[in-house]
């Protein structure tokens, strides 16, 4: 039987109340800024699935080839029956752990409905035997999961936790442990700190450009506005910064203009060269990971990197619960 439901956690006023509140915070603040969720209408979802696909951007292969290598080990570890993915997108290198594990129900979470809609029906109609139950929910506020069997597995997959700002972060992990019972575990992919170079190359390029500008167009079709996208120029910047440590997307504005918001009566002023931020997107070292994670009452259970030390999958479990040593274990090998 083939089963695929999908449950709006909000009503759909709520968005756009969310984004309203959003904008008017963002833009009438200094610096000017927007959170990333805004992105993702159903073309700022495709021309994310084409940025994985470009060869600069080695999150998504790296951390594929990371799922492909381990999803036995970490199926061995927490035999979940129902598997919660947050941000789940296309749910294409999910489908590594949804084989390995003994899987009753598969949960994905997301704001982007085309994507989630998209994602569960393939699912569904590949594995007949697995209940797929998307979620339209914020991960940022507050949602609850229907009731489903347990052990649970919470992935977080495409450093999408980098995403967050720091206080966010936390904020968010407390959260996730509060969700879990014992036997269940999170499995959170994350960037690591590396070369600027490569760092800057993954986020700078043509489609990124269209991506970042999307939520400008999003905000001309949702309230009105009148941002002329190509009054924009993409500027993406590693800052180094010890507390930091992450790639900034923003939006310059090329000249001296004036934006009209009509559903929100504003007048958004921006200099020539002014900078809209629009992402951070932060990179991790291990001892980082570790400290944030025990913070919010979670323990690494195993720390898997790619072979160039660029991408890592953690698995983490309940600080009270956690079976096996205390101690890390590093994998350095994909094969
Ligand atoms: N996990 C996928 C997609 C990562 S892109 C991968 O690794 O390729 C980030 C995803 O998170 C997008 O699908 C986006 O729609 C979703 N997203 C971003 N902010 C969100 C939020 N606040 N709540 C729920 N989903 C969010
Ligand atoms: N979370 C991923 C990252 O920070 C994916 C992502 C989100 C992304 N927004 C992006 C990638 C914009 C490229 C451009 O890398």
């Amino acid at each position: 039987m083939k089963s695929f439901q999908i449950t709006r956690t909000l009503p759909t006023d709520a968005t756009d109340a969310a984004l309203r509140a959003d904008v008017l915070q963002g833009l009438t603040g200094t610096p000017k800024t927007l959170p990333p969720k805004w992105f993702y209408d159903a073309y700022g979802s495709e021309l994310f699935e084409m940025i994985v696909a470009l060869p600069g951007y080695y999150i998504g292969r790296l951390e594929r080839e990371l799922l492909a290598a381990h999803a036995r080990e970490i199926g061995a570890v927490c035999g979940a029956r129902t598997l919660v993915e947050l941000g789940s997108g296309s749910s294409e290198k999910t489908r590594h752990l949804i084989s390995a594990l003994p899987l009753h129900t598969y949960l994905p979470v997301d704001v982007s409905e085309s994507a989630l809609r998209q994602a569960g029906q393939a699912l569904a109609a590949e594995r007949p035997d697995l209940h797929v139950h998307a979620l339209i929910a914020d991960f940022t506020t507050a949602f609850t999961l229907p009731p489903t069997p347990g052990p649970r597995l919470v992935a977080f997959l495409g450093s999408t936790i980098g995403n967050l700002l720091p206080r966010e972060r936390g904020v968010f992990l407390a959260a996730v442990r509060a969700l879990l019972a014992p036997g269940d575990a999170l499995l959170l992919g994350t960037d690591l700190v590396k070369d600027p170079g490569r760092l800057v190359a993954a986020y700078d390029d043509d489609t990124t450009g269209l991506f970042n500008r999307n939520v400008l167009s999003v905000i001309n079709r949702e309230l009105g506005a009148d941002f002329d996208l190509d009054a924009f120029e993409h500027v993406a910047l590693w800052d180094a910064a010890a507390d930091h440590e992450w790639i900034e997307m923003r939006l310059r504005s090329r000249r001296e203009q004036t934006v009209k918001i009509p559903a929100l009566d504003l007048a958004v002023d921006f200099a020539a060269g002014e900078d809209l931020r629009t992402e951070i997107s932060a990179k991790f070292r291990p001892d980082r990971l570790t400290g944030e994670l025990a913070a919010a009452g979670l323990e690494v259970e195993r720390f898997f990197t790619s072979p160039d030390q660029a991408y890592a999958l953690t698995l983490a479990v309940p600080t009270d619960h956690a079976t096996g040593p205390s101690t890390v274990r590093t994998t350095a090998s994909v094969s």
